[in-house]
């Protein structure tokens, strides 16, 4: 018994000896220590910034400005989809977008997709329809590494949820190609920063040099609607489509959140009112 005793306590010493010579370095380090070192780009980094006026889906009563998404579906065709695909939406998608099925079948048709010639059976393309998801612009990642200095350039139907504050991200990124700040610049290099050749500097990339060239250029696109395509508006609609790509249901998400909070209120009042109705002759009377 005396023995166990003394191996348990034993053990537990050791344990707890462990456990300290872990913590203790790392908790002096912590309060006495240098600063921890930041790489010499982190003076650049910024936060992704709304636009101006943010978007019409922010907010628990957010709605869809289909209008928007269309104009976000424009500069995603005829500039993003040289290099990203969108894999997860297929072209009958858009008809969310406020397309008619006419619409779509036409659009859809506008595409090529990846086909079978039906009489020799080797790979090529054809028209895409309605169920076809929209095609990747490379063969092979070797082939879209090899097209854009050695970076592949990711799908984009996930982009706004596989980045902190995702739609903001990719308005501000797409927005923000701009010079460094001369004074952090000058900062920086003494720390060994460079923007290397065929990269680009953007402070909203992780590591501010960016594979990617800067894509959108005033008036680089004509809107169906005759909105001004200036930079910061097709950013913003490039990134209300994205976000639309990644969670077409986050408007009904939010509908359905509100009519399950007044059905709860009002299961709430049932149960209430039931509580009484069965409790209602057994109360103990007041004396
Ligand atoms: C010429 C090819 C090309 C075009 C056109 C292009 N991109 Fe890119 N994009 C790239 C490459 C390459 C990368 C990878 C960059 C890297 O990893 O440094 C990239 C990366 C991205 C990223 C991911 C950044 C991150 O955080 O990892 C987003 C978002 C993006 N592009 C959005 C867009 C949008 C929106 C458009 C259309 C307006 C567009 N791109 C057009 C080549 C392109």
């Amino acid at each position: 018994m005396t023995i166990r005793l003394a191996g348990i306590l034993i053990g537990l010493g050791i344990t707890a000896v462990l456990v300290l010579w872990s913590l203790i370095p790392g908790a002096y380090n912590y309060a006495f220590g240098p600063p921890a070192e930041k790489p010499a780009y982190y003076v650049f980094k910024e936060k992704p910034v709304a636009p101006e006026g943010g978007f019409s889906f922010d907010g628990p009563l957010g709605k869809w400005d289909y209008a928007q998404l269309q104009r976000g579906y424009a500069v995603y065709k005829q500039v993003c989809s040289a290099c990203h695909g969108l894999k997860y939406v297929a072209f009958r998608n858009l008809e969310e977008l406020g397309y008619t099925e006419a619409q779509v079948r036409a659009e859809a048709a506008t595409w090529n997709v990846p086909g079978i010639d039906p009489n020799t059976g080797e790979a090529t393309t054809r028209p895409g329809e309605p169920t076809d998801y929209f095609p990747n612009p490379y063969p092979n990642d070797v082939a879209a590494a090899a097209a854009n200095n050695n970076a592949i350039p990711p799908d984009l139907s996930l982009m706004t949820k596989a980045r902190k504050d995702g739609t903001n991200y990719v308005y501000s990124l797409l927005n923000g190609y701009v010079d460094p700040d001369p004074e952090k610049l000058a900062k920086a290099q003494e720390n060994g920063f460079e923007t290397p050749p065929g990269l680009y500097f953007n402070p909203w990339f992780s590591n501010v040099n960016l594979a990617m060239p800067p894509q959108l250029y005033p008036d680089l696109i004509t809107y169906d609607d005759g909105t001004e395509a200036t930079v910061p508006q097709m950013s913003a609609d490039i990134a209300a489509f994205l976000t639309w790509t990644a969670e077409p249901s986050l408007v009904q998400r939010k509908q359905t959140g509100w009519f399950v909070i007044a059905f709860l209120i009002f299961a709430t009042g049932l149960a209430f009112l039931s509580y009484k109705q069965i409790w209602a002759g057994k109360k103990a009377k007041k004396k």
